[in-house]
C-alpha cells in the first residue's frame, strides 16, 4: 500500500467526462485511494464500462448519463449523487469536446458546441456542487480540466483553445468567490494526453495533409517527456488538487504536458 491509498476514504467526488480517456483515469485513481464516485457522462453506456472497472477493483460508483451543458440534467445529477451517497466532497469538471478546422471556416454551431460542453457545462456543474456543498456547509474541492491549448493557442483549434482560456479564468474567479465557503478551486491543463480526443485530432490532421494518422499521434508527443501523458498520471495530479495537501494552491491552472508549455 503506498502512502497515498485510502487518502480519499469515504470521500464523495463526482467525475464528469468519465467513460473514456482522461476521465476514466481520473477515477480509477480516486477510487483506489477509496473515494465513492459519481461518474456523469453524455455516453452512459461507455460510462458503464470505467463503473464496472472501478467496482471490479473494489470502489463505489453511481453511473449517471447526463449533458453537462443542460442545466435541468445537471441538477438531477447532483441531486442524484447527494441522495445516494448523503454528502459530496469533490468535483472533477472533465468533459469535452473539440471540433477541428481552420479558424476561417468555424460554423457558429461549433464555437456554440465547444462553448457548451467545455465552458458552460463546467460553470454549471461547479455552481450546482458549490451551492448543495454551501447549503450543507460542507467544505471541499473542485478541479477543471482546462489544457495547454487554452494557453499555447494551437493552430486549427479556436474555440477549443478559447473555451479552455475561459476555464482557466473562470477557476480563479470561481476560487476567489468560493473561497470563504471552504471551497477550493484549481484547474489542470493537459497536454499531449493518450485517449480518442487526442486520437481523433491526428486523424483529422492525417486527412488534412493526406498523411498517417499512427505516425503523427506519434509526433504528438510532449518534447522533454519523449512520450504521451498517461490519463491516470493526469489523474494523480487531479487527486493532489483534490486532497487538504492542496488547500494553499488555489485558482491556479497546472501544466500536465511533460514540460511543453512553460507558463
Ligand atoms: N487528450 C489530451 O491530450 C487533452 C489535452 C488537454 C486537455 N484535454 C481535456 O481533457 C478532457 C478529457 O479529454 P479526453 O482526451 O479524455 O477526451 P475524450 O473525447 O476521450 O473523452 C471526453 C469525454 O467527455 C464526454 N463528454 C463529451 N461531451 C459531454 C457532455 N456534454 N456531457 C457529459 N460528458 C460529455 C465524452 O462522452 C467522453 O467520455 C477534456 O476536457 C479535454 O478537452 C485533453
Amino acid at each position: 500500500m503506498t502512502s497515498d491509498e485510502g487518502s480519499f476514504t469515504d470521500r464523495v467526488i463526482i467525475v464528469t467526462g468519465a467513460a473514456r480517456g482522461i476521465g476514466r483515469g481520473i477515477a480509477t485513481v480516486l477510487a483506489a485511494r477509496g473515494a465513492r464516485l459519481a461518474l456523469v457522462d453524455v455516453d452512459g453506456q461507455t460510462a458503464s464500462e470505467t463503473a464496472h472497472i472501478v467496482e471490479e477493483a473494489g470502489g463505489q460508483v453511481l453511473t449517471l448519463e447526463a449533458d453537462v451543458s443542460q442545466p435541468q440534467a445537471v441538477e438531477t445529477a447532483i441531486r442524484g449523487t447527494v441522495d445516494r451517497f448523503g454528502r459530496l466532497d469533490g468535483l472533477v469538471n472533465n468533459a469535452g469536446a473539440i471540433r477541428m478546422g481552420p479558424a476561417l471556416d468555424a460554423s457558429a454551431a461549433e464555437w456554440k458546441l465547444q462553448y457548451e460542453v467545455n465552458l458552460l457545462g463546467t460553470y454549471l456543474m461547479s455552481r450546482q456542487v458549490a451551492a448543495a456543498m454551501i447549503e450543507h456547509g460542507w467544505k471541499g474541492s473542485i478541479v477543471n480540466v482546462a489544457s495547454n491549448a487554452g494557453k499555447v493557442g494551437y493552430p486549427n483549434m479556436a474555440a477549443y483553445n478559447a473555451t479552455k482560456a475561459g476555464v482557466v479564468s473562470l477557476t480563479r474567479t470561481l476560487a476567489a468567490e468560493w473561497a470563504e465557503h471552504g471551497i477550493n478551486v484549481n484547474a489542470v491543463c493537459p497536454g499531449g494526453v493518450d485517449t480518442p480526443m487526442l486520437h481523433d485530432v491526428a486523424s483529422w490532421i492525417a486527412d488534412r495533409i493526406d498523411g498517417d494518422a499512427t505516425d503523427l499521434l506519434g509526433e504528438m508527443v510532449p518534447a522533454q517527456l519523449g512520450r504521451h501523458v498517461q490519463p491516470d498520471e493526469v489523474g494523480r495530479v487531479v487527486a493532489f488538487l483534490l486532497s487538504d495537501d492542496a488547500t494553499i494552491i488555489r485558482g491556479q491552472s497546472i501544466n500536465i504536458d511533460g514540460g511543453d508549455t512553460p507558463y
